[in-house]
């Protein structure tokens, strides 16, 4: 990414911090726009901010981050490596699921920081960024262990790590996988087999269903 690019994600933070184009602004300590490295080859995408995230405005700072933090070591991955951001900028009120109308008001953020940063690989923790990237109704439980071919680039949805934390350990086992997935995605060891696996995923019509190819190790 540009100089140019890096201006303008700067800009977009500024704006998002002002930002009330939805009712989450009304209870939240901070915008937690997004944290990272403007050029990295991969950004993450979670939920909403939690408590901690909201206390200091900075995305996977709580328990959920301790374990991003972990299986990023695990590929050989650091924060300042990679790029962070959520879906809904500012935290629910008790952690609430976002709402449609919520999701719908933020996204553009997300759109921009996406097209800004212009990574190799995006991956999706659980159900809201996976559904809201791919276009898809599928569950988080059917969508990963698969890297998707998504607009020139890979996308990798995985299990949020809060499901992990409360989840049996296989929760975990199973991101581990996908975690590696992101590493050879990176490294660009991953096989087309784009034709010959069914993923049982409806697609919307703003999607060309090209873009759905699949990867698998
Ligand atoms: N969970 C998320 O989805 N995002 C955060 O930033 C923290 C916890
Ligand atoms: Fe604006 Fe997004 Fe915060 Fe809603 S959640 S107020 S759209 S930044």
């Amino acid at each position: 990414m540009t100089t140019d690019a890096t201006q303008r994600l700067d800009e977009l933070r500024v704006t998002a911090l002002a930002c009330t184009a939805c009712r989450l602004s009304e209870e939240r300590i901070h915008v937690v726009f997004g944290d990272g490295n403007p050029q990295a080859d991969v950004v993450f995408v979670g939920e909403a901010p939690g408590r901690r995230e909201d206390e200091q405005g900075v995305p996977f700072v709580g328990p959920s981050g301790k374990l991003l933090d972990r299986l990023l070591g695990e590929i050989e991955l650091e924060r300042a490596d990679v790029y962070i951001a959520n879906v809904v900028k500012c935290r629910p009120p008790n952690n609430r699921d976002p709402r449609p109308d919520e999701i719908d008001a933020c996204k553009d953020y997300l759109r921009e920081q996406l097209r800004l940063v212009d990574p190799k690989v995006v991956v999706t923790l659980g159900n809201f960024s996976s559904k809201l990237l791919l276009k898809v109704d599928t569950g988080i439980t059917r969508l990963r262990g698969t890297a998707y071919e998504w607009w020139g680039r890979h996308l990798v949805p995985t299990f949020h790590p809060a499901a992990a934390l409360r989840g049996s350990s296989q929760v975990l086992e199973d991101m581990r996988y996908d975690f590696a997935l992101v590493r050879d995605a990176i490294d660009g060891n991953l096989d087309n087999e784009a034709d010959e696996v069914d993923t049982g995923v409806s697609v919307e019509p703003d999607v060309d269903p090209e873009q759905l190819g699949l990867f698998n190790r």
